[in-house]
């Protein structure tokens, strides 16, 4: 018998189907900046909103948006239409420590568009990149200055947990010279150096993103900025020479034979017997149906990329071939389901 208040096989559905639409409304909202205006100005109505936004708003469709939103907890809302921050949505504002704004902005951008042709990927097991934005995403980013921006201040967003959990995990006393491979805005390489103030850092990225990085770094303390060197190329050709190299969410971009080139190139430029220290998801293994948020990145991953997330063998498997052995694999509690995977050489 159903319990009266169980919800049907179709009423859960339904709810995770409109998962979509909950994920469309909280990029919309955070795209128009409204968390920062309530951050800014207080409790609001819409149209009090509306006054306030630099963008031309619908003051009855944004009530109705904040309403939905409001109902998820995202804000609080009063008799008299009054909504103010949450716990939720303050950290879609640009002040939160943990702010995760650049990416929640992305998801209902360029990657809503990818996602669109899902089902294709799924019966032709190619990334839809091409198929949706006329071209692979790296090639899309570097012909759009504000989509290669929103990225880098994207992944930037999403960094907070894994650095933190990379600085607890990692020690980098011993090392002289890190080489954060793809780094983007170069966030990671600049919570190594603050921490450790004998470590340098070479940023290698592609060349259109070196100018942002640069751009980046010049926020920072000059005592760091000193001692990072922003390399503009190609890491499938080569990679700087460094004692440690970090690859935060690089391999699971990439199909296993450009992930063993890369590796490979690690090791070849590897000053003594260093490290490869990747930050990704370890996929539990197959009959493991543990949720974790690592199995849909993995799905983007096939939609966006034309790459993957992997168990742990795979992992084992790409780094024996690079001539290299895993030493350890630390879970971190992050957005992603990321852990901290060490390899030396053999
Ligand atoms: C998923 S992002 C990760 C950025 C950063 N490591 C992080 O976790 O915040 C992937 C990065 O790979 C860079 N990239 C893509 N192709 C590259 C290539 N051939 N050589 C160097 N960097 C590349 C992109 O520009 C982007 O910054």
């Amino acid at each position: 018998m159903e319990e009266p208040d169980s919800i049907p096989p179709e009423g859960i559905v339904m709810q995770m189907v409109m998962g979509a639409w909950v994920s469309s409304a909280i990029s919309g909202i955070t795209r128009l900046h409204i968390p920062d205006l309530l951050a800014e100005h207080g409790p609001c109505t819409a149209a009090q909103l509306v006054e306030r936004s630099a963008a031309k708003l619908d003051a009855g469709a944004l009530e109705r948006a904040l309403r939905a939103c409001a109902s998820l907890g995202l804000f609080s809302e009063s008799a008299e239409g009054v909504f103010g921050l949450t716990p939720l949505s303050e950290v879609l504002t640009r002040r939160s420590p943990a702010s995760v704004k650049g990416i929640a902005e992305m998801f209902g951008a360029s990657w809503w568009k990818v996602w669109g042709g899902f089902a294709e990927a799924v019966e032709t097991g190619a990334s839809q990149a091409t198929a949706q934005l006329g071209m692979e995403y790296w090639e899309y980013c570097n012909a759009n200055p504000a989509e290669l921006l929103a990225f880098g201040e994207a992944m930037k967003s999403n960094s907070h947990r894994s650095t933190l959990g990379l600085l607890a995990h990692c020690d980098f006393s011993g090392a002289q010279t890190v080489v954060d491979i793809a780094g983007g805005l170069g966030h990671l390489a600049v919570a190594l150096l603050e921490r450790y103030p004998n470590l340098r850092g070479v940023l290698l990225d592609l060349p259109t993103i070196a100018p942002l990085a640069k751009r980046h770094l010049d926020t920072v303390d000059a005592g760091v900025r000193e001692r990072v060197e922003i390399c503009g190329g190609d890491m499938f050709e080569s990679v700087p020479p460094g004692d440690v190299y970090v690859m935060k969410h690089i391999i699971h971009d990439w199909d296993d034979a450009r992930c063993i080139k890369l590796l490979n190139n690690c090791r070849a430029s590897m000053i003594g017997s260093g490290r490869v220290i990747c930050v990704d998801a370890v996929l539990p293994a197959m009959g493991d149906t543990t949720a974790t948020p690592a199995k849909l990145l993995d799905l983007n991953m096939l939609v966006s990329f034309q790459g993957k997330e992997r168990t742990r063998t795979q992992w084992e498997g790409l780094y024996a071939a690079a001539g290299m052995k895993i030493e350890s694999v630390t879970p971190l509690q992050d957005n992603f389901g990321t852990s901290i995977i060490v390899g030396t050489l053999v």
